[in-house]
């Protein structure tokens, strides 16, 4: 029997890392996960057995230890590295820039040496729509002006000119560049899903804390943005459909023009705006969720959606699941685990 092709996921049980460690498997890889934990619980790997049937090997290193990251690439010797491993929260980073550089610019360098060292060079990389600043028209296409707002939103575009300088450097790097839209809910099981710590930062996570009883009431930032109903508009894409899209992507680094990297958005190409996410929310789950129209969130822009025909033609991917199906499988996941992992 052929051996199988083995995969490194760097915050590999985190929310998009544990999700994607499912379809990594079901797509007949060899997985393996590298973690830190400091913003997920080692829970994960039981629920992921429980899912795969198999327990997957996890090394507790930080991206910033580049010996330790040797180690397990030596110890595991994969074909190829999933990135995840990084901060995400905006506001924090604004906070707390150091942190945000230390952990995704110079974490991803210190991932690279150790790469190049152990003769690993396809990568792909967790990027995010963030790249794209406050666009000046929807659908986004990867073709359309970068810039960022804040130190999260740097830090991605930083680590994705790194990326480019790379692959004109040394063509023998193969990489990917997934530019996330919105990802929400969760595996149908409802074993795995997301978990922030402290008071989420994005919608979904608050609305099914208000649903489960955690929140009193879901503050909506501005009704006065020049969309249909006044609110924030999105393109809101199930993370098990986010998690295909890797496999993909991976599938397809060969196909990276002239070895430059592949650029793709994943998102649906729908936007949805908060009141009617709410609203299929609440119709997916049977809760109620109490909401009051509270002050724009500064930074935040008024529409973001994707053009992921790039995503259909270049990877052969694209978006199954609707938005029905993302709000009940986040209840499923909530309903059954009111306090995330801790429960
Ligand atoms: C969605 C909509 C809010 C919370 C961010 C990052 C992005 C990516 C995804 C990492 C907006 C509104 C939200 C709330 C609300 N993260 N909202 N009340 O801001 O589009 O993107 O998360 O890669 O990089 O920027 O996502 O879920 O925070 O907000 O009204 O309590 O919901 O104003 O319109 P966002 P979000």
């Amino acid at each position: 029997m052929a051996e199988k092709r083995r995969v490194l996921l760097t915050g590999g049980t985190g929310y998009i890392g544990s999700h994607s460690a499912v379809s990594f498997v079901e797509a007949g890889y060899d997985v393996a996960l590298l973690d830190n934990f400091s913003n997920s619980s080692p829970r994960v790997l039981d629920r992921l057995e429980q899912i795969l049937g198999q327990r997957l090997k996890v090394y507790e290193v930080d991206v910033c230890d580049e010996p330790r990251l040797r180690e397990a690439l030596a110890s595991f010797s994969p074909q190829a590295v999933v990135h995840f491993a990084g901060l995400k929260a905006v506001g924090e980073s604004v906070k707390e820039p150091q942190r945000y550089y230390e952990n995704n610019v110079a974490g991803t360098l210190s991932l690279l040496r150790a790469m190049a060292a152990e003769k690993v060079q396809d990568l792909v990389f967790s990027s995010s729509a963030t790249v794209y600043g406050d666009p000046a028209s929807v659908p986004i296409t990867e073709a359309f002006p970068r810039s960022a707002t804040n130190p999260y939103g740097r830090s991605k575009l930083m680590v994705e000119d790194m990326l480019m300088d790379l692959c004109v450097s040394d063509p023998g790097w193969n990489i990917a560049l997934l530019r996330y839209f919105n990802p929400v809910g969760a595996h149908n099981s409802g074993l795995i899903g997301e978990d922030p710590t402290g008071i989420p930062n994005n919608l979904m996570p608050f609305v099914t804390q208000v649903a489960v009883g955690r929140r009193a009431k879901l503050s909506v930032f501005g009704g006065d943005y020049p969309t249909h109903d006044g609110t924030g508009v999105r393109d809101y894409i199930h993370v098990t459909d986010l998690a295909e899209g890797h496999v993909s992507a991976l599938a397809s680094l060969d196909r990276t023009p002239d070895g430059a990297p592949l650029v793709v958005n994943l998102g649906t190409g729908k936007g949805y705006s908060v009141l009617e996410t709410l609203r299929a929310f609440e119709k997916a789950s049977g809760c109620s969720v109490p909401f009051e129209i509270a002050p724009r969130r500064p930074g935040d822009v008024a529409e973001c959606y994707a053009d992921p025909s790039r995503a259909r033609d270049l990877i052969g991917w694209e978006a199954k699941l609707g938005l029905d199906r993302m709000c009940e499988d986040a209840w499923r996941w909530q309903a059954n685990n009111p306090d995330g992992y801790t429960s």
